[in-house]
């Protein structure tokens, strides 16, 4: 081997080892980086970069090379500012749910669908999922940031949440030849994203699954918490499995084309966390502009519901507090006369009973405020009340009940179903 060969090759095995060492460092600066987001330490900081770059330049000891080295140290730490600087930044626009088989992120971005590759993998087979009321940019939108991308999209409403359509999506994955490798991402709503989450735990035991919810009420609540179903012999997700997305993208633009009830409706869920957990959330909905704040309010109702399915993640606790107000909400929704309620105006009215009364004043007007009912009418009290001792939360003659005594908190109530009921007369 002559000279020139063997520098080659010198400078080939240093490069190899630089690269895992690149790597160890960057991963080192990822921590330091979440440590300073955490702790809001600014991640300039110059004094110790021209500490470090005297200390480590020492280490050289041919004169001629030490002012390369201190150059090659500042565009590295330029570099490590670089990385920790972008994870500062998406920082605000994300969330990081941790769960027992990984965490993922959730993007809180506007317009981020036309850039959807840089968050999701999209360089494979992609089975998009949406359904007809969903409009059709979106879905198209992301196809063509897609490598191999298959549109599938669902006949509109609940009543798609079906074996049927299970047994399709899997039939097309069949066909179009997906592997383990390739994923599956929803567009669209709840009724989507429970689908095609579902449908991405099991096909071949499990492969990537991302959801991009565009109604408000998929935005603050079912994307989150791993929670995937379909309905089957009538009875609402009651086959299903807990498998988190592998990443959550949140496209505030595309609330423009929902329809206002459906906003409303999303709202109540974002409001049912608001009385439970957050006080000041709560003051928003009752003084603030809610459509000026709407990116606050996705966020602050993320934040809770994130720290109650991390607390909780496969519903054996605490997680139940997510079910305020939905006892009277499931029975309403079984009642034929109010089988035109929304699932989120239902739960405004399953809420009220469960304050107290003065926190019961406050969240009329917000309901009001809100364009959510806050009156049972045109149904009789009998037929609600037996719907509710078909609860599921009934144990013998015992009910338990989350009930809000102040704004911003909750607590766990068992008491006799005969108690319940008198709470429900005084406003049904
Ligand atoms: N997994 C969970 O933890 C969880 C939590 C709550 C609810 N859910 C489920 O979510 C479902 C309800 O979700 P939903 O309220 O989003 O209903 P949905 O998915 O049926 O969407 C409501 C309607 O809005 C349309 N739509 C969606 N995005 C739109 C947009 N950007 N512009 C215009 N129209 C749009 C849809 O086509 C649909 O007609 C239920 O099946 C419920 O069981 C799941």
């Amino acid at each position: 081997m002559n000279e020139l060969e063997s520098a080659r090759k010198t400078i080939n095995e240093i490069d190899k080892e630089a690269a895992r060492l690149f790597e160890a460092r960057m991963e080192a600066v990822k921590i330091i980086a979440e440590y300073k987001k955490e702790n809001r330490l600014s991640i300039e900081d110059l004094k110790r970069e021209e500490e470090l770059i005297a200390k480590n330049s020492s280490l050289i000891t041919s004169d001629e090379l030490r002012p390369y080295y201190m150059q090659f140290l500042r565009e590295t730490i330029g570099i490590s500012k670089d990385l920790q600087r972008e994870i500062c930044v998406r920082s605000e626009n994300s969330l990081t749910v941790k769960t027992s088989s990984g965490n993922y992120d959730i993007i809180i971005e506007r317009g981020a669908i036309d850039y959807a590759d840089k968050y999701l993998k999209l360089d494979r087979k992609v089975l998009i999922v949406t359904d007809s009321g969903v409009p059709e940019e979106y879905s198209q939108r992301i196809a063509s940031k897609c490598k191999a991308p298959f549109i599938v999209t669902l006949e509109n409403g609940e009543a798609s949440k079906n074996l049927k359509n299970f047994e399709l999506l899997l039939s097309k994955l069949v066909e179009y030849g997906f592997t383990r490798t390739d994923c599956i991402t929803a567009v669209g709503g709840g009724v989507v994203g429970d689908m095609s989450g579902f449908v991405a735990s099991v096909y071949m035991r499990g492969i990537d699954f991302y959801n991009i919810p565009t109604t408000l009420l998929s935005q603050v609540d079912s994307s989150i918490g791993g929670k995937t179903a379909i309905d089957f012999m009538g009875i609402k997700n009651n086959v299903g499995a807990f498998y988190p997305p592998k990443k959550v993208i949140i496209d505030l633009e595309t609330l423009k084309t929902l329809p206002e009830r459906q906003i409303s409706n999303g709202l109540a869920e974002a409001l049912k966390m608001a009385l439970s957990h957050d006080a000041e959330l709560f003051e928003l909905f009752e003084q603030g502009n809610v459509n000026e704040n709407i990116d606050i309010i996705i966020k602050r109702s993320l934040l809770i519901k994130k720290a109650v399915v991390e607390s909780d993640e496969h519903e054996s606790g605490l997680r139940r507090v997510l079910n305020f107000g939905h006892t009277l909400a499931h029975a309403i929704e079984s009642v034929n006369e109010m089988k035109n309620l929304y699932h989120g105006e239902a739960v405004a009215l399953g809420m009220i009973p469960m304050c107290e009364e003065k926190v019961r004043v406050r969240l009329l007007k917000v309901l009001k405020r809100l364009g959510l009912p806050c009156e049972i009418t045109a149904v009789d009290a009998e037929s609600i009340i037996n719907a509710c001792k078909n609860d599921k939360k009934l144990q013998g003659d015992e009910i338990t009940l989350v009930y809000v005594p102040t704004v911003g908190s909750f607590e766990f109530l068992k008491i006799p179903f005969s108690e319940y009921e008198n709470m429900l007369r005084e406003i049904i």
